[in-house]
């Protein structure tokens, strides 16, 4: 149904069928994945090409109609769903997928690729794609991109931002940056691909990217292993950063390997449980278990489980990957996402869950996270979805610590408030320049970053 100007003249750019307007088609595209997000969408329109896509940021510039650009809504930080009245500019229907270049491993795709269908298309050219993580089915490229995404290899192949050799994006006016030569080497001014990567869609919308891959690595092994507390975990990272091979490091504890199993009927591990547990996947073109079985030898561990089968390294990481469903299956969470330095990460993860029993006590806690990057992710649940006192304790607790807000979410509008407590006014400010320059009307997802 066409209910204005704005939406007929967005009909006219993608058809009709691709403006939805009616509350029940705008739905799955106004609430986030925690369902701690949602606001009601003007209308959500699907461009099917770079043009289109430009098209519609020139009409809604026009109106003044602020735009929320969406990916796969897997986001965690209220970030890529309306807030109140915003056009909803889905990417999905981008999902084009170049062959690969394989002397220059590198690939192509539209910004509505899934991560999964990325790895299976690199996969099948005998490569792989740098970046993986649990949400691989759903999230897409552009949103990766655009968020800087993390994810369990950061250690061994950096984020996001690390595989992005090009870009194509369309900024607020309508104007197309387009770099997708896919030169390795390209020292000419301002790094755009870099700045576009975690910019969270304020400065403009991805549509197509040029992505680096890396030899794909069939011989795995995980472990996993209990341990006493962070700071034994911690000795164990550095043994495992010993071997090339190392692909993963994660931490989970005891109250989050509890939930996971209730939640996926799984069994504990081991016979006893423990209080915080390590899992480390290597991978190589020759079989690591060897090399991953040495760096244990003679570390200090409560009990220990090795997998180089696919179902057995599946099974290992089903603990760690089930931690979020598990935690939305609880209720709704204030997902907290910090990085540490790692000297300061048993103290956190002691003091953290100290400082929550004394602002809120009914808070529940579950940590867990990528520990080899100092990276923990504190779930709170059993809080009203507007408390935010939880937040404020535990990201000045982190200030305090000289550690980041955000290690890998974003700001979203979840954390706005707080973003000058690990941000100078000087990079605020340098931000907000960048911002006024390529959006001076602010129609690019108004409200997240700087609130
Ligand atoms: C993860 O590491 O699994 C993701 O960051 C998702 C989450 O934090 O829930
Ligand atoms: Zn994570």
């Amino acid at each position: 149904m066409i209910h204005d100007s704005l939406t007929a003249t967005l009909a006219g750019i993608v058809g009709a069928r691709h403006v939805l307007t009616d509350a029940d088609l705008k739905a799955p595209f106004e609430t986030d994945w925690t369902r701690r997000y949602h606001g009601t969408a003007r209308l959500v329109v699907r461009p099917g090409t770079t043009t289109e896509v430009a098209s519609v940021l020139r009409a809604c510039t026009a109106a003044g109609a602020p735009v929320v650009p969406q990916g796969g809504n897997t986001g965690l930080v209220g970030g890529g769903v309306p807030r109140g009245g915003e056009v909803v500019l889905s990417l999905v229907r981008l999902d084009g997928i170049e062959p690969v270049d394989s002397r220059a491993a590198q690939v192509t795709v539209g910004a509505g690729v899934t991560l999964a269908r990325l790895q299976e298309h690199a996969r099948e050219a005998g490569l792989a794609f740098g970046v993986d993580l649990a949400s691989r089915g759903s999230a897409t490229i552009g949103g990766m991109i655009s968020t800087n995404a993390g994810g369990i290899r950061v250690l061994r192949y950096g984020g996001m931002r690390a595989q992005v050799v090009g870009i194509e994006a369309v900024l607020a006016s309508g104007g197309v940056l387009h770099r997708l030569p896919g030169l390795t080497k390209d020292n000419t001014g301002y790094d755009l691909p870099g700045l576009l990567a975690g910019s969270e869609g304020t400065l403009a919308v991805v549509t197509r990217a040029r992505l680096r891959l890396v030899p794909r690595l069939d011989h795995r092994a995980v472990a996993l292993l209990a341990v006493a507390d962070v700071a034994a975990a911690l000795a164990l990272v550095a043994r495992l950063r010993t071997i090339a091979s190392l692909e993963a490091v994660e931490v989970f504890f005891r109250e989050g390997i509890e939930l996971v199993c209730r939640h996926a009927g799984l069994p504990l591990p081991f016979p006893a449980d423990y209080p915080c547990y390590v899992l480390a996947e290597a991978a190589g073109r020759v079989d690591p278990l060897p090399e991953l079985a040495a760096a244990l030898d003679g570390a200090t561990f409560e009990d220990s489980a090795l997998a180089a089968d696919r179902a057995g390294r599946d099974a290992l990481w089903a603990y760690r990957e089930r931690h979020t469903e598990a935690i939305n299956a609880e209720g709704v969470p204030h997902k907290l996402d910090v990085a540490l330095p790692l000297d300061t990460l048993q103290h956190f993860a002691e003091g953290v869950r100290a400082r929550l029993r004394e602002t809120v006590p009914a808070a529940r806690a579950i940590l867990f996270g990528h520990i080899a990057d100092g990276n923990l992710h504190v779930n709170v649940l059993g809080l009203e979805p507007t408390d935010d006192r939880a937040t404020d304790a535990v990201l000045r607790f982190v200030a305090e610590l000289g550690g980041s807000i955000s290690a890998e979410h974003g700001i979203g509008v979840a954390k706005t408030r707080w973003l000058h407590l690990t941000r100078t006014a000087e990079e605020v400010g340098a931000m907000a320049a960048i911002k006024a320059a390529l959006d001076p009307q602010q129609v690019l997802n108004p409200g997240v970053i700087f609130g």
